[in-house]
């Protein structure tokens, strides 16, 4: 090990990721989401340096790499390291001055599944550069900090979603946020279900560019419906009649993208007062509208995608079912009785494997606290 760490001893971070139970496609449309924090976490290791040196490992990639402090405009390098560089340079970019340091990442989050790794390795990197530095700083801050690093270092244009409940999630709680104000909720999610996460073990190639796409298509909305409306800045400022008086003029593929966020924002608060009512049978329609609304009008579901909710549709002890995160593949979130759970995990794997051929993961997942200190 360098001569330059100074403490044999780590100190120990834990970033969670998320799953997304309603509200997909909303949070950079200043709408709502209401994620949970996973028990799937990164965990960061950090050992200060006394230079300003950042070296950084991590237990998914072979490779090691350095970053120098002092040097802070090298570009991104489409490389795994990308998230956590990203967040130091950010940190660096708002005048939070940051020690050098080892920094070892572990990843329990699957990769590219849908379920934020990419956000947990950020916020576990600011977690433990920001705690050895002696940074003290805001979590809201940190979030944003979070995500810009992704947004204006790794080039993808994410919402604020992730990097948030990975600092705010709560055990036991759904989190209700507002991504224009950020005022935040948590809601009680009952013991009496857990959250059935199924992997399709599908990534679309093209996911990253149609991200972009549907990004582009709100905001051509947004700009048309502005001219009637001048209130309008976001898709979030627009109600469903109002889209049918002022959008006919719309081109149909972005009159229905508009249709999804505008209807799936009032999923999302009608999802938050049935949650409050404990009233999970109407959770779960309301998860059953969203997926329809995300396979139909801003289709980013998959054939994948909806076999997996279609099975869960057939099964018993299931409140609601959903494509959860980004879309094209990844996973569907599962509000599934305790005692119906093993039976649910194992008729999904044997009918996902035998009308797809694929051999589906499947994680039965509790809400779980943000990000913390391992002591
Ligand atoms: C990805 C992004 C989030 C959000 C979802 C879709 O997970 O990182 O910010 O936009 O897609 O809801």
């Amino acid at each position: 090990m360098s001569q330059t760490l100074n403490s044999s001893a780590p100190r120990k971070f834990r970033a969670p990721g998320r799953v997304n139970l309603i509200g997909e496609h909303t949070d950079y449309n200043d709408g709502f989401v209401m994620p949970a924090a996973i028990n799937l976490s990164v965990f960061a290791s950090v050992w200060p340096r006394d230079d300003r040196k950042l070296q950084i490992k991590s237990d998914r990639f072979d490779d090691e790499i350095e970053f120098d402090l002092n040097q802070p405009n090298r570009a991104a390098e489409h490389h795994w390291s990308d998230y956590a560089v990203g967040v130091a340079v950010m940190l660096e970019r708002a005048g939070h001055r940051l020690r050098g340091a080892r920094l070892e990442l572990r990843g329990e989050v699957p990769l590219g599944s849908g379920l934020s790794s990419s956000a947990a390795v950020e916020v576990a990197t600011a977690c433990a550069l920001t705690a050895i530095s002696n940074v003290t700083i805001d979590r809201r801050e940190l979030a944003l900090l979070c995500q810009r690093a992704e947004n204006e270092y790794v080039g993808a244009r994410v919402g604020i979603m992730d990097q948030f409940v990975s600092l705010f999630g709560k055990e036991q709680k759904a989190l209700l946020l507002d991504c224009r104000s950020l005022d935040y909720k948590l809601l009680p999610l009952p013991d009496t279900v857990n959250l059935v996460i199924c992997n399709t073990m599908v990534k679309h190639a093209l996911a990253a560019s149609a991200y972009n796409e549907r990004r582009a298509q709100c905001e051509a909305g947004v700009k048309h419906l502005a001219q009637f409306l001048p209130h309008v800045r976001a898709l979030r400022d627009v109600t469903l009649a109002q889209l049918e008086q002022y959008g006919r003029d719309l081109p149909e593929v972005v009159y229905r993208r508009c249709r999804h966020v505008i209807t799936e924002n009032t999923r999302v608060l009608a999802a938050g007062e049935a949650l409050e009512r404990h009233d999970l049978y109407r959770f779960g329609e309301l998860m059953r509208g969203s997926h329809f609304s995300l396979r139909d009008d801003y289709e980013v579901s998959s054939w994948e995608l909806d076999v997996m909710v279609e099975l869960a549709f057939m099964s018993d002890g299931v409140y609601g079912a959903r494509m959860t995160g980004g879309g094209f593949g990844g996973c569907t979130v599962n509000i599934v009785d305790v005692p119906y759970v093993d039976e649910f995990t194992s008729f999904i794997a044997r009918q996902y494997e035998h009308i797809t051929k694929l051999r589906p993961e499947i994680y039965v997942c509790e809400a779980s606290n943000g990000a913390e200190e391992i002591r």
